[in-house]
């Protein structure tokens, strides 16, 4: 490059982009373009088949006779995959569960579960045909919903996790007031924009590519590889960015890469494996629902004195995620609060339905929804503003004796009080409160509501092992850098941010960092990108990658120029070495000819954690990520529709990588969240098929019905005690939480029918028709 050149763009005093700063998105502006691409928008090689399936049309049977002659034999078909054609283990379970197979083959256990799969020349050609497989079923006992699962005495499908301390049941006997009560807590569909897809094409030998719409590459290599029984070494996933997974990609994907690979290595041709949109929301599995039973005790003050809960959640036909899943359910049932004596176990039964798995918060939104619940209870009880009930029950400083958790983790960060108080400021919330209170008194048809609720939200993986990460970064003679890292990005910023960490290693501008597709090939033995520890993971250990090539520079420039290392130093652009400073690229290339290795692995595990299930005991999370939400609604007692009037939000991230990027992720997840808990009702009907498979009938937030007005703002005064990357926390999760608030403030305004004198009980989703029953019930009381 030019000296002229390099002197203007390199003697700039900040550099594009290092952590900290809030820039755009890397795809923003592809996203809204059309021009990001997705793997349906590559490229498709010559002769590529497509794949359609065939699915089971009964919730629990026996196979006993299959035949697919006219399946065979349709226009364009080119061969019909089964279970028999699996030259490895027929299975695509995580987990190692091995409760899943890739092609149902002797029992069906929900409708809608993998038979067989038709491979043809197009993907129409593929779906017609699948229509005329003839099966023949022994039908058998079947239960979909949990209650059902109940009364059958189904099966869990993992060990139930029990947590405990104090006597629950004594100290519930012995309390000053006591509720029993139920709560039902809905499901939830994930609705990614892009659906599941995969594209494999087949290599020499053993060797197969496979672009894969995935959270979890490494996982798509192992399936793959025992599926088609190849080592994971012959096995390479792909994987630039997802339309969305939101934790519908973690396991789901599996089943789609498996038989795009095992018919890519059959017939020696490209495969690509898209299904419809209602097949996607057929197939797969979505977030747990629950029935929460709870025993509360406490006492004239509303502090919560004993709790004994159980949480039954529909898992579906395998165990899929829900060991982990509803584990991280009783995790959050302590919401933000203190239970002296506390019983809460698990019960994650077997159903006839699709396998449920991950979705945003992984369980945890369902516990907290419920503390929430219980907060709730006690606040109608005694006829006290929720407020007051929550901020007596909250967590208390350290020593206070009050600081525990039921997994008897101590609560070291605790400023959930300092968030709340700042929020219930700057929302007027009191003044708001009475003022809703008022309206109500005079306005007979629409009535109003508000509540401030709090997050308080668990980071790591439960599963001690996942908490690793590995990056690889490049730096080319030009001073150009390639980063890849385990990470995937689903929309949610994660490349970016990782590239900021790079950027502010090196000094150099965000454009000088190329951000590369997510490949096994390249990092190996990754985690999921999930339990919002993406940038945690992978920003530390691409940090310590980059820092390894830094360290290297640094030592060449201090033997090559003769002066101490201590008097080298990364200026934007430029490194000053001595009295002299030159531009980045100008080292590299220098460091190049001294034959310095200008690439480097990094490597990263969560330090402090440690976590014994059978015990119930330990240090499952390395750290907690607050946040508090205040919202207002208006809700038509005619109709049972609401509009959200005002949501306020502050959240903490400890010092944001980007605040832009997190900003984005609040008002998203709040948005989800609220659909979560209004408007998206899964419903399964009396045959156990689901009836919601389609936008016609599941309904996720419009643009339009977010609230009308929408304050979010990140903590000021935060950062990670634990030194995070930059001292930042994670943020994809924690979020949703927030959206608790909108299901409160319903609960108030139906509340305000029976003059607040008793709980709404309002179960999620509250539908409209939901919220008219309720407020039909508040007339009767
Ligand atoms: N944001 C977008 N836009 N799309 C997504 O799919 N997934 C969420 C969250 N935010 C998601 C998202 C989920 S479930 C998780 S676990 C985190 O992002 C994962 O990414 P992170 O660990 O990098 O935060
Ligand atoms: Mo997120 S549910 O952990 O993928």
């Amino acid at each position: 490059m030019d000296k002229a050149i390099h002197d203007a763009a390199t003697l700039k005093a900040e550099i594009s982009g290092g952590i900290h700063k809030s820039r755009v998105h890397d795809s923003a502006h592809k996203h809204v373009a059309g021009t990001a691409e997705y793997i349906d928008d590559m490229p498709e090689p010559a002769g590529l088949l497509h794949a359609g399936v065939g699915l089971s049309d009964r919730p629990h049977a026996k196979i006993v006779a299959m035949d697919l002659s006219k399946v065979e034999a349709a226009p364009g078909v080119v061969c019909v995959l089964t279970g028999k054609d699996v030259p490895g283990i027929n299975d695509i379970s995580s987990g190692g569960h091995h409760d899943e197979p890739l092609f149902a083959d002797t029992v069906v256990e929900y409708h809608g579960q993998l038979i067989f799969a038709v491979i043809a020349e197009t993907r129409q050609q593929a779906r017609a045909a699948a229509k005329l497989a003839e099966i023949t079923y022994e039908d058998l006992p079947f239960w979909t919903s949990v209650r059902d699962a109940l009364a059958h005495n189904a099966p869990d499908v993992i060990t139930p996790l029990k947590l405990q301390r104090g006597d629950a049941k004594a100290a519930l006997a012995s309390a000053k007031n006591r509720i029993t009560a139920e709560m039902e807590i809905g499901g939830q569909e994930h609705f990614y924009l892009e659906g599941q897809i995969a594209l494999a094409i087949p290599g020499e030998d053993d060797e197969v590519a496979v672009w894969s719409s995935t959270q979890h590459p490494s996982e798509i290599q192992h399936i793959v590889g025992h599926v088609l029984d190849i080592p994971s070494n012959a096995a390479t996933v792909y994987q630039r960015r997802m339309g969305g997974g939101f934790g519908g990609k973690e396991t789901q994907g599996n089943g789609f890469a498996a038989v795009a690979a095992l018919a890519a290595k059959k017939l020696k041709r490209a495969v690509k494996f898209r299904p419809d949109r209602d097949e996607d929301m057929i197939m797969t599995g979505k977030r747990h629902d629950f029935v929460a039973f709870y025993d509360i005790g406490y006492d004239d003050d509303g502090v919560i004195e004993a709790l004994d809960a159980t949480f039954a959640a529909r898992c579906g036909f395998s165990a899929d995620l829900s060991g982990p899943v509803t584990d991280r359910t009783l995790f959050h049932a302590d919401s933000s609060y203190y239970y002296p004596n506390v019983h809460l176990v698990t019960r994650p039964l077997k159903t006839h339905t699709c396998s449920n798995t991950a979705y945003r918060g992984f369980g945890g939104p369902q516990g907290m929804l419920a503390g929430e619940r219980f907060i709730e209870e006690i606040a109608y009880a005694l006829g006290r503003d929720p407020l007051d009930i929550r901020k007596a029950n909250f967590y208390g400083p350290n020593g206070s004796g009050r600081d525990v958790t039921p997994y008897h983790q101590t609560v070291e960060d605790n400023i959930i009080l300092r968030v709340v108080e700042e929020l219930e400021e700057s929302a007027d919330y009191r003044a708001r409160r009475q003022a809703i209170i008022d309206f109500n008194r005079t306005s007979p048809i629409i009535k109003k509501g508000i509540a401030l609720t709090p997050v308080k939200f668990g980071i790591s993986f439960t599963m001690t092992a996942f908490n690793q990460a590995g990056a690889l970064v490049h730096v080319y003679q030009d001073g150009s850098v390639q980063l890849n890292h385990g990470g995937t990005e689903m929309g949610q910023g994660l490349y970016i941010k990782v590239a900021q960490v790079v950027a502010d290693v090196f000094q150099i501008d965000l454009e000088r960092v190329k951000i590369t597709a997510t490949t096994t090939g390249k990092v190996p033995n990754t985690s999921a990108t999930a339990a919002s520890s993406g940038s945690d993971l992978n920003g530390m250990a691409a940090y310590n990658a980059a820092k390894e090539i830094k360290d290297r520079l640094i030592a060449f420039a201090a033997s090559h120029y003769q002066v101490s290392p201590d008097d080298i130093e990364f200026l934007p652009n430029r490194v000053r070495i001595g009295g002299r400073e030159i531009p980045f690229p100008e080292l590299v290339k220098a460091a190049y000819f001294g034959r310095v290795q200008l690439s480097a692995a990094g490597f990263y595990k969560t330090p402090k954690i440690h976590w014994d299930r059978a015990a119930g005991k330990g240090r499952p999370f390395y750290y907690f990520a607050y946040g508090a939400a205040c919202t207002e609604v208006s809700i038509d007692t005619l109709t049972g529709e609401y509009i959200f009037e005002r949501t306020d939000i502050l959240h903490d991230v400890g010092r944001s990588l980007n605040p832009t990027i997190d900003i984005g992720q609040i008002e998203g997840g709040f948005i989800q969240g609220m659909g979560w808990l209004t408007t998206e009702e899964l419903w399964w009907n009396d045959k156990g098929h689901l009836r919601t498979h389609a936008p016609s009938t599941y309904k996720i937030p419009l643009a339009s019905d977010r609230p009308k007005i929408f304050n979010v703002r990140l903590t000021d005064f935060s950062e990670n005690r634990e030194p995070t990357i930059g001292r930042s926390k994670a943020v994809g999760e924690p979020p949703f939480m927030l959206a608790i608030s909108a299901l409160e403030a319903i609960s108030m305004a139906v509340a305000s029918v029976a003059d607040y004198r008793v709980c709404p009980r309002l179960d999620a989703p509250a539908t409209p028709e939901r919220v008219l029953m309720a407020v039909e019930r508040m007339k009767k009381v």
